[in-house]
């Protein structure tokens, strides 16, 4: 149970609190590097759990225990970026709810690999797991001043549905997005 608790309030980072406009965010200098998109499983776990803690450097990060279930859960669709020399630079987590809609629990990129599309990458290829699994509607919860994670997921077509008011453990609002696969 508190893994759950902890999995729903994953959806907020202070980097998000310190959102700065675009312009003023420069881009990574190795935008030609390649990557692969690959599947995620429990071999992974103590590289996923270290990425992660550079990806939420809030004390928001997960812990171990919690990977260690999400990656061993049989309704989860996880998916990892990797360099070409096979280190990973992104992941995302997706689950398959009671209700059969998929749940996004988790994405993040390494700092020094945004903005090259690999989160775009990662959702679409979770979305695709979730579609082979007969899964019609995905829904994620993202802090509402998680503006970066908020125009990535309106650019794959999300759309905000509710404001979830102090979801979050520290007392901030969520905002409730479903996409349609259909
Ligand atoms: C949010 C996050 C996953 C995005 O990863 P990413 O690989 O850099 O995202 P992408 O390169 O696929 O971005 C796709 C689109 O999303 C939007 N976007 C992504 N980051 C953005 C930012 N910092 N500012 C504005 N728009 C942004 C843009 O529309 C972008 O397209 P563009 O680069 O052509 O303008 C990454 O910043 C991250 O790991 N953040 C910390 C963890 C986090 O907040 N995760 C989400 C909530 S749990």
């Amino acid at each position: 149970m508190a893994v759950l608790k902890k999995i729903r309030s994953r959806w907020w980072s202070p980097a998000a609190e310190e959102f700065q406009p675009e312009a003023e965010q420069p881009r990574p200098a190795l935008a030609g590097q390649l990557y692969d998109i690959r599947p995620l499983t429990i071999s992974h776990l103590d590289e996923c759990w270290r990425l992660d803690q550079r990806c939420f450097v809030d004390g928001e990060a997960y812990s171990r225990e919690t990977f260690e279930y999400l990656l061993t859960a049989p309704e989860a669709v996880s998916f990892r970026a990797t360099t070409i020399a096979g280190s990973m630079v992104g992941f995302v987590v997706g689950l398959i709810e009671p209700d059969h809609t998929g749940h996004i629990t988790t994405v993040g990129v390494a700092p020094d690999h945004r903005r090259r599309r690999l989160a775009k990458r990662l959702m679409a290829e979770v979305e695709k797991g979730f579609r082979q699994r007969d899964v019609r509607l995905v829904r994620l919860e993202v802090r509402s001043l998680n503006v970066a994670a908020q125009r990535l997921y309106e650019s794959l077509g999300y759309a905000v549905t509710q404001r979830l008011p102090k979801y979050y453990s520290n007392g901030g609002d969520g905002l409730l997005m479903l996409k349609s696969l259909d």
